[in-house]
């Protein structure tokens, strides 16, 4: 199995990918209104020649001041159902994260299942001072700081792109 960045000609496979995985077509047309926003980020999962699972990063603005590159949500994570519980979306995440450090992001935040999460080093966002625009549990709100006190006196609210809202 291969994880690379997304390329054009893999755009139609990807929303494929996310249909499946979320078996709605939703968040596919959410990574679609995103892909005119920049900074994003897209990696994808090559398995035998077929894209079997993607991640997305787009950016997200504590309390209305977006600092483009210091920090971005990572969503949507999707692995194609047959392909799911075989460490590949583990190891998107652990090559997305890599590449956003690279490309200077200083935290990722994401809402989703914190059994899942944590394994990467995320923590309840709650601990840095930051809240969730949407009402969500305290625990499924997560952050990751990928340069040490990098949230430090960063607290507020964080809101996703408002392409988000559309999502159901
Ligand atoms: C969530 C998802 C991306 C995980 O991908 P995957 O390739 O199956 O994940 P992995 O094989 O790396 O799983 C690693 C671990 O996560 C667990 N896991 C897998 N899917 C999970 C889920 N939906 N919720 C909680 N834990 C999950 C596995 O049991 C495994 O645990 P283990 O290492 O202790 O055995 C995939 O199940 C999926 O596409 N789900 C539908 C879309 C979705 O819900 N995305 C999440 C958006 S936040």
């Amino acid at each position: 199995m291969q994880i690379r960045a997304e390329k054009p000609e893999d755009i139609e496979a990807v929303r494929q990918v996310n249909i499946a995985g979320f078996g709605r077509s939703s968040e596919a047309d959410l990574v679609d209104r995103l892909r005119s926003v920049r900074p994003t980020l897209s990696f994808i999962a090559v398995s035998s020649g077929q894209i079997v699972g993607h991640l997305f990063f787009s950016p997200v603005a504590i309390n209305g001041q977006s600092n483009n590159s210091l920090m971005l949500g990572l969503a949507p994570l999707a692995v194609l159902p047959e392909f799911q519980r075989q460490g590949i979306g583990t190891a998107l995440v652990e090559y997305g994260l890599k590449e956003c450090d690279r490309f200077g992001c200083k935290a990722v935040v994401v809402l989703g299942d914190p059994n899942y999460y944590s394994r990467f080093g995320f923590i309840s966002a709650k601990n840095k001072g930051l809240k969730c625009e949407y009402t969500v549990p305290d625990e499924a709100f997560m952050v990751l700081e990928l340069e040490s006190g990098a949230l430090d006196g960063c607290s507020g609210t964080v809101k996703y792109r408002s392409e988000f809202n559309e999502l159901e």
